[in-house]
């Protein structure tokens, strides 16, 4: 079947692994990336798959309604899977209102653009139905109790589940969780044929340097402090990125409208236990004696409304779909660390901010 899909914020870390998925596995889609190259979009993160014949890159921003709804016009877009967002809750803390633009009004403006050119045409396009397949985050749900802090995970009794209410802590996701009602909101009102999932916290390469394993990773190698907030308590459930991408294919292919799908791996750690994981496969890579940068670890002042514990439930996603994720933890975080200490480059062009040139020289080339 040929289609054409628009992807969101393909420039940034997951959407990065979604884009070269979809363009890698199915050579008769077309795949339009859209992405506005925020500090967190890089467009060398698609070197490997860019001039390829199915795919395409529109630089735009998904707040602008009346350019996303001209695409989707003048593409003929049939499903959109919308990644684009402002991600890092440390930010939010420091811009709130950036997150609820972008997040919330640029998730209202690509509904709306859908829905305009969708429902005159009964939500099918040249025999293809059309589907509004909306990425979000178990972070809606807010936090869980840690119940049993001691020995192995799970460190708690309960589990997010789809059925979980939502209850939000930071600004990212309230954000996010704002989002998500207004997608189920436009299926309910309009018909509108919408998924939504809410994924774990993502690991693996291409992820920017802010969050916390790449950003301890490179601060391992260069021996710079570890700042582990507060005593390092607070645990999340983590998917391999990849693992994420195959899920979002086969939900977006086989899931059900107006359904939602909890997406994890049944895999929580403490922080601090990933912290010193870090150090000791960082540093056996590097060929330092073990133990040789545990005093890097620095604890500090704690981040404000931190979640304590997020552990997702994704019981359902393999029951109906029979996903399940491909990687051990301890595999997928050695291929991980190893990515980030054989790709040095990346690193140092997404932390001195070159990356953003990329994009000029590339279509100035061109
Ligand atoms: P990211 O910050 O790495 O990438 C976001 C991308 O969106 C960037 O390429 C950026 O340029 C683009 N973008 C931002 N604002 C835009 C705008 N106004 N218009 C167009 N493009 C814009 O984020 P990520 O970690 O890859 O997360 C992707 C999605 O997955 C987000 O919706 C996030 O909430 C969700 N999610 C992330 C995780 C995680 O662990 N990273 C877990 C669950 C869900
Ligand atoms: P992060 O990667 O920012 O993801 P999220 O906040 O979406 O879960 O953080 C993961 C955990 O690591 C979170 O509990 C906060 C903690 N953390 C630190 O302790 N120090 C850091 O420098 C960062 C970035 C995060």
């Amino acid at each position: 079947m040929k289609r054409t899909i628009l992807i969101t914020g393909g420039a940034g870390f997951i959407g990065s692994h979604v884009v070269r998925l979809f363009v890698n596995k199915y050579p008769d889609y077309r795949i339009l990336n859209l992405d506005k190259l925020t500090y967190a979009g890089n467009l060398a993160n698609l070197k490997d798959i860019e001039d390829r014949p199915n795919y395409t890159f529109v630089k735009g921003d998904i707040c602008d309604f009346e350019s996303v709804s001209g695409l989707i016009r003048e593409a003929r877009v049939d499903g959109i899977i919308h990644l684009a967002a402002e991600s890092h809750v440390d930010r939010s803390i420091k811009d709130p209102f950036t997150f609820a633009k972008t997040n919330v009004l640029g998730t209202l403006s690509l509904l709306q653009a859908a829905k305009d050119f969708w429902q005159p045409l009964g939500y099918e396009i040249d025999g293809v139905p059309c589907r509004f397949y909306h990425i979000s985050t178990d972070e809606v749900y807010g936090a869980l109790e840690l119940t049993r802090p001691e020995g192995k995970a799970p460190y708690g009794d309960d589990f997010f589940t789809e059925d979980t209410k939502y209850n939000p802590h930071s600004p990212y996701s309230a954000a996010k969780a704002s989002s998500d009602h207004f997608v189920r909101a436009f299926h309910d009102t309009y018909g509108l044929p919408t998924i939504v999932t809410n994924c774990s916290n993502n690991y693996g390469p291409y992820q920017f340097p802010e969050k916390l394993i790449p950003l301890f990773v490179n601060n391992i190698r260069h021996r710079k402090p570890l700042p582990v907030y507060g005593k390092g308590e607070n645990v999340r459930d983590w998917l391999y990125v990849e693992d994420h991408a195959r899920a979002i294919d086969l939900i977006f292919h086989e899931g059900k409208i107006a359904e939602t799908y909890n997406i994890g791996g049944f895999n929580e750690w403490k922080n601090i236990d990933i912290v010193r994981t870090l150090i000791r496969v960082t540093d056996r890579l590097l060929g330092r004696a073990e133990g040789e940068d545990d005093n890097l670890i620095t604890f500090v002042t704690d981040r404000a409304g931190h979640d304590l514990r997020y552990a997702i439930d994704s019981t359902k996603l393999s029951r109906e779909l029979g996903w399940k994720p491909s990687l051990q933890f301890e595999e997928g975080i050695e291929k991980t660390v190893r990515w980030y200490l054989e790709n040095q480059e990346w690193l140092d062009q997404v932390t001195s901010g070159d990356y953003q040139k990329y994009y000029e020289q590339m279509y100035k080339n061109r």
